[in-house]
């Protein structure tokens, strides 16, 4: 899939959804997963990037958990941006907020520009791994020294494992969307290794992806609880929030502390 249809894609979800989280995506667990686990690194005070923020739906979760000095969004898509901004002045937030157009591979900001800036589910959208390493420059390049950033993305390897244990019992391999080119962990550590740039990856999602990407299958019936609505999604994001590790969620974060 060319870069052009994946923004036509997203400009289409914008339209299509205004300010519900389905803009992005439908997994509502998954969703508040990511923004707290994101939400750890930001605090009181800091000036805050969304990059790929969609109709703004994660950004007002932070602003509201968070007394920020400001929250920017910016994302390539026009439509979520016009959604973003809809949605803005329905909300009675007191922070200084705005959401732009611009491309994680060519951000717009100066250098070190803000204290924490993150992704969910962006840098997977870009279709090369040389595109793929120039966000992460960019999305670093942004970032005062001392401030974080947090890349929440999509891995192949806990893909290729959650697959491996549906193949055991005969369940339909789990594929990536055709927007979507999922992150080789191994190959972004070596990379991060070799630019002696300090990580760290939070592997929050595994013991969700367990439950509702490969136990709800073999448990409850497809059809009496479809999509994200069964209720051992629920079940096994609230043990998520207890338990975590193992290597099998697919949304996992790298937080990398500036120096
Ligand atoms: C899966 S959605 C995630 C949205 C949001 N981060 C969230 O957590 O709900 C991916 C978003 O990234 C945006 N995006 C994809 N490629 C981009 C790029 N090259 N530059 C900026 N935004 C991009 C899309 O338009 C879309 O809104």
């Amino acid at each position: 899939m060319s870069q052009d249809h994946i923004k036509q894609y997203w400009e289409a979800q914008g339209q299509t959804h205004g300010d519900s989280h389905w803009a992005s995506w439908g997994d509502n667990w998954m969703i508040d997963l990511e923004i707290s686990t994101i939400g750890k690194y930001i605090r009181d005070g800091d000036a805050v990037l969304d990059i790929g923020c969609a109709n703004g739906f994660a950004a007002f979760r932070q602003a509201q958990n968070h007394k920020l000095a400001s929250i920017t969004g910016v994302d390539f898509a026009s439509a979520m941006i016009g959604a973003a901004q809809q949605a803005k002045s329905k909300q009675k937030l007191d922070v200084k907020m705005e959401f732009v157009e611009g491309d994680v591979r060519a951000l717009q900001f100066p250098d070190a520009t803000f204290d924490v800036a993150y992704t969910s589910r962006v840098l997977i959208n870009l279709p090369t791994w040389e595109q793929q390493i120039q966000g992460i420059t960019e999305c670093i390049r942004v970032v005062k020294p001392g401030g974080v950033v947090v890349l929440s993305e999509g891995f192949w390897e806990p893909l290729a494992l959650l697959n491996s244990l549906r193949l055991l019992v005969k369940l339909p391999p789990l594929v990536e969307h055709d927007f979507n080119r999922y992150l080789k962990q191994s190959k972004l550590t070596e990379y991060l290794k070799k630019e002696s740039i300090e990580f760290e990856i939070e592997d929050y999602s595994s013991i969700y992806y367990l439950g509702s990407r490969f136990l709800r299958e073999l448990v409850t019936d497809p059809n009496a609880y479809p999509g994200f609505s069964n209720p051992v999604n629920k079940f096994f994001y609230e043990l998520e929030q207890q338990f975590s590790g193992g290597g099998m969620g697919i949304q996992q974060a790298v937080v990398i502390k500036k120096k």
